[in-house]
């Protein structure tokens, strides 16, 4: 079977570098518009960072994975064409701040319709708005050329940092088809696909609609959690209890379970937020606006305990940071991944800059971080230096494992540590001469 994936980024490259290891007869071929990201795929310095994905590439590129930029000539040779690019928050016009940005999107139904001279399965990858399915069947079936052409829902529930890990072994896959012979028949075609590593119990069918709404809704959830533990830390923080203690003893009710409960400074990334709001938006379109209101205090209280953070630091460090030097370990918005995109920590700090602070940054993948006035360095003890404070933001393992002791020796006192993901030992922090705050539980203070 000739797979093409439209979108060379996050999902398409790691989900068609993992079904060409475990589909060795199929070919699958990656196209993008931008030629640079190819070339990049095509190297040995490939564009993104996950765990395992560089053996992976090295093992099928060239064997039965492709990467090319000459999309036309991939939709024409296709069985079956992916469409994962980007479906990033509109912000212009009509649902500007809350709808997806469904551009670039629709070019590929255009794409699609223009190249295509045989039928072909269009499978949504990317993260969409319920009923997107029928716009690309609009599109689709509006050419002169009637080829058929069948549109399915297969959204993606990797996690970047995890992704090879999770595309291996998904704790389901989804597939959403009309109730036509085509589709069922196209939906069984795809599931053949996955039944080449994927148990037949872990790939669901459903309607396209509730696929669709399936992913957002599932982000949703993640992130309602992540908004819910940290409104407790707040409380935590406000009365004396610790958000740690807190959390374990609600977790471990079988009925909540205990992942997605430590607090922090919030959620990341290029998906959540997008999502949510497009799910407020998609609810106040049907006229839903209690519904729409729930799930737009997810986002706010996500941003409150991003701006909660910085007030706390600018209070503990005696209410001025102007001139002082101050650390940052971490910037990708979680470990095991250098994207950066709606990171906490590029909030955070940007809200250090306009207090005049001198913000230091390291992290162990991510290099940029698009705010004027931050500096990068190569170590988080050059970092550290003669810093007021050291903020940890991206739960890297190698930020546990460094030498506080040597770091402390190395600031300036009194020395400040703002542990966001509450990864470090507080005590024995205290205990070297630290001024330890973290998430949701009091400060452990030199006084
Ligand atoms: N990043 C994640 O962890 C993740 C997880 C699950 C789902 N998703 C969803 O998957 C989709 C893609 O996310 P991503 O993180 O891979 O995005 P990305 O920005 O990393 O990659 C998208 C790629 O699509 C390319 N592109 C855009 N229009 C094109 C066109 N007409 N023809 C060819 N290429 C085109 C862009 O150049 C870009 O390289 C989004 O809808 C996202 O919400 C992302």
């Amino acid at each position: 079977m000739e797979v093409v994936c439209i979108g060379a980024g996050y999902v398409g490259g790691p989900t068609m570098a993992v079904m060409a290891k475990m589909c060795p007869k199929d070919r699958f071929t990656v196209v993008d518009v931008d030629a640079n990201r190819i070339d990049a795929w095509n190297s040995d310095r490939l564009p993104i960072y996950e765990p395992g994905l560089d053996e992976i590439v090295t093992m099928c590129r060239g064997r039965n994975l492709f990467f090319s930029a000459d999309v036309p000539a991939a939709i024409r040779k296709a069985d079956i064409v992916f469409v994962s690019v980007n479906t990033p928050t509109k912000l212009y016009g009509e649902g500007a701040f809350f709808a997806s940005d469904m551009k670039y999107y629709e070019q590929t139904a255009r794409d699609i319709l223009a190249y295509a001279d045989s039928d072909k399965i269009v499978v949504e990858k990317s993260t969409v708005p319920v009923r997107t399915a029928a716009t690309m069947s609009r599109i689709l079936c509006s050419g002169k050329q009637k080829h058929n052409f069948v549109v399915l829902s297969n959204p993606e529930f990797m996690a970047e940092g995890t992704a090879v890990q999770d595309l291996c072994a998904p704790d389901r896959v989804l597939i959403g088809g009309d109730d036509t012979p085509a589709a069922q028949s196209a939906v069984n075609r795809l599931a053949g696909l996955y039944s080449q590593w994927v148990p037949a119990n872990r790939v669901l069918k459903a309607s396209v609609w509730s696929s669709e709404l399936s992913k957002l809704a599932s982000n949703a959830m993640l992130a309602q959690r992540v908004s819910s533990v940290n409104s407790l830390a707040a409380l935590c923080e406000a009365s004396g209890a610790d958000v740690t203690e807190v959390s374990k003893a609600v977790g471990m009710d079988g009925r909540i379970g205990p992942r997605f409960l430590e607090a922090g400074i919030g959620f990341g990334g290029s998906c959540f937020t997008k999502d949510i709001l497009n799910l407020v938006y998609l609810c106040r379109h049907y006229g839903l606006e209690n519904e729409a209101e729930y799930w737009h205090q997810v986002v706010k209280m996500n941003a409150r305990q991003r701006e909660r953070f910085v007030s706390r630091i600018v209070a503990a460090m005696f209410n001025t940071l102007s001139g002082k030097r101050v650390a940052l370990f971490g910037l990708a918005f979680k470990s095991d991944t250098g994207d950066t995109r709606d990171s906490p920590a590029i909030t955070i700090a940007e809200g250090l800059v306009r207090e005049q602070a001198e913000v230091v940054i390291h992290d162990p993948k991510a290099s940029s971080a698009g705010i004027p006035g931050v500096s990068f360095v190569q170590t988080p003890y050059e970092a550290a230096a003669w810093a007021h404070a050291v903020l940890l933001l991206t739960n890297w393992k190698e930020y546990v494992e460094l030498d506080y002791a040597r770091i402390f020796d190395s600031m300036q006192k009194p020395a400040f540590l703002f542990d966001g993901r509450n990864l470090l030992d507080h005590h024995k922090l205290h205990a070297m001469g630290f001024n330890v705050y973290p998430v949701g539980k009091p400060a452990l203070e030199h006084f």
